[in-house]
């Protein structure tokens, strides 16, 4: 059989589990085309308010990119793809499992039967699949985003779905943390939303500490922790510097305010935690530091203007986090968690510890960024004693 025939073969299956509903995962491998750093694709068959499309997820060294495409849309995506820039690919559907190897000229497909899969429901709805399915929870009532109903109040929808979406993040996260039960700490925890709805989600199974500076704010989160039988969680008042946080295996941070995130982050290395996650909020350290310094000139025609100089810095801001983090070990990724229509502080840094590439390589990284943007330190620099 000739090659096209056999990628024609692949196609036709990934199409027809597509239209009947068997499709569960379809994966891509051995990349070997032209995009710097993309890894591997997944997709998956989602319901979107344009109609069913597969959903691809290009996977790169530090990014996640979604595509919705049409089947069609796919298919020729694959025809293509198969013949030229990926070895591999396989297709998991209800009933069996097919995979796609190419070697040089040699094609091959194997077809192997399972039994006893689930077919998944391809939706986007996420109201079906929240982390939190039961609202009438005293503790979601205490902190305003329930009404006296146990419904979920028009001025709290949003923030019940970054709730949401954060738990579902963390959740998985938290999981894939070595320890039998991770000790997290949520540093800047506010009212601790993300701290109940983690106990909430997952039991017994994580151990939850928030420190927050605003003592009453600890003492509400401690009250509503122990009415709602939530042994695991506790708050402690404090500064986040001021924190022993030896022993943490995850160090959260979500909006806490300026070089807050910072102090967090660098707790998290000194810890030697394995996750550390923040969602950064103001960013006016190195902003200052770009105004009172000498960026580069070609850079003028951006940071002469206000708006953009504030994207500019939470950007530079961020990304040098991320080689910060990288410089300590670590790898990562920068996403953003929920779509800006809900916050426009959106973006997740998410470290996680090992298989991080050259220290070296990073800081000379950071040294360019640094000089192309006049800054003089990061904050989180100091912090770490570079
Ligand atoms: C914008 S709120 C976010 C609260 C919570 N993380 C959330 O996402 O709902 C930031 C919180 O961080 C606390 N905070 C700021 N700097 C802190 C520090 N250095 N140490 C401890 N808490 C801090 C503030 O008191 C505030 O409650």
């Amino acid at each position: 059989m000739s090659a096209s025939h056999r990628i024609g073969e692949f196609v036709e299956a990934v199409c027809a589990a597509f239209a009947d509903g068997s499709l569960i995962k379809l994966k891509l491998g051995g990349y070997h085309g032209g995009e710097a750093d993309l890894k591997s694709v997944e997709a998956r068959k989602v319901s979107i308010k344009a109609g069913e499309r597969l959903s691809f997820v290009f996977r790169y060294k530090t990014r996640d990119i979604t595509k919705n495409l049409t089947i069609d849309e796919a298919a020729s995506l694959l025809s293509s793809g198969l013949a030229d820039a990926w070895r591999s690919a396989r297709l998991e559907t209800t009933a069996f499992d097919l995979q796609f190897e190419r070697q040089g000229d040699k094609l091959r497909i194997k077809r192997i039967e399972v039994e006893g899969r689930q077919a998944v429901e391809a939706t986007h709805d996420r109201a079906k699949n929240r982390a939190l399915t039961d609202t009438a929870k005293p503790w979601l009532h205490a902190l305003g985003i329930t009404g006296k109903d146990g419904k979920v109040r028009s001025d709290a929808q949003d923030k019940f779905r970054q709730i949401n979406k954060m738990v579902e993040i963390f959740a998985s996260l938290i999981q894939a943390i070595k320890a039998e039960k991770p000790r997290v700490l949520d540093m800047g925890a506010g009212k601790g939303y993300l701290d109940f709805a983690l106990a909430e989600h997952l039991g017994g199974k994580v151990e939850l500490v928030g420190v927050e500076l605003r003592r009453a704010l600890v003492e509400d989160g401690n009250r509503l922790a122990s009415q709602s039988g939530f042994g695991d969680l506790r708050f402690v008042p404090g500064s986040i510097l001021d924190y022993d946080a030896s022993g943490a295996d995850a160090v959260i941070a979500l909006h806490a305010c300026d070089t807050a995130t910072d102090d967090a982050i660098f707790q998290g290395i000194k810890a030697g935690a394995e996750l550390i996650a923040v969602a950064p909020c103001c960013h006016k350290q190195i902003r200052r530091q770009i105004e009172a310094g000498k960026p580069a000139d070609e850079l003028d025609f951006l940071l002469r203007h206000g708006t953009f100089l504030e994207k500019q810095a939470e950007m530079v801001t961020d990304g040098l986090r991320a080689l910060l983090l990288e410089a300590s070990g670590y790898r990562t990724k920068v996403f953003e968690f929920v779509s800006d229509a809900h916050t426009p502080k959106n973006n997740l840094i998410v470290a996680q510890k090992g298989g991080a590439g050259s220290r070296q390589a990073a800081l000379d990284k950071i040294a360019a960024v640094k000089t192309l943007f006049g800054i003089d330190k990061h904050y989180l620099e100091g912090l770490l004693g570079l």
